[in-house]
């Protein structure tokens, strides 16, 4: 079923989704409903240390994290490494990697305002929030 302006309507198979949706569907969509729907993915540690294990087996990636993301000068405390996290959802790859390296600092931001507090609700949780900083909004010249 889809959903046709205000309208329900069941237009049986098709190959894409994108001429029967809004072009910016994206600004609603990403809310308690999509936990719901994608919740089984999303709200799964395993899968989501999977992935930053992934993330992390890129050699540049790799190096940035394990070499100069430490401290390098003696009494130096704050790390030099800022990492950004884009279209960052409830930060469940930011959250987990602040878990491994706690010396770098974690930026999320996403434009689901649902999602940005729960990412804040969930980093406050696991005492993250230090090196971790989520904001609400769409960066310009993301093309969409
Ligand atoms: C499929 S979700 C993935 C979220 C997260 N990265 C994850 O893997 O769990 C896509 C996210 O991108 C965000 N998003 C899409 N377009 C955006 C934009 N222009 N600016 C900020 N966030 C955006 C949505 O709000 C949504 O949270």
């Amino acid at each position: 079923m889809v959903l046709l302006e205000t309208k329900k309507v069941q237009v049986g198979h098709v190959d894409s989704l994108f001429p029967y949706v809004k072009p910016d569907w994206w600004k609603d969509a990403f809310n308690e409903m999509y936990l719901r729907t994608d919740g089984d993915v999303v709200e799964d540690p395993a899968i989501t240390d999977a992935e930053c294990t992934d993330i992390l087996g890129i050699p540049s990636v790799a190096s940035l994290f394990s070499g100069p993301s430490q401290p390098q000068a003696v009494g130096e405390t704050k790390s030099t490494i800022r990492v950004l996290d884009l279209c960052c959802g409830q930060g469940r790859h930011s959250i987990n990697l602040a878990r491994k390296y706690p010396s770098v600092e974690f930026h999320g931001i996403d434009q689901s305002l649902y999602l940005i507090e729960l990412a804040k609700k969930l980093a406050k949780e696991e005492r993250l929030s230090t090196n971790m900083v989520y904001y609400w909004g769409r960066p310009p010249n993301l093309g969409c």
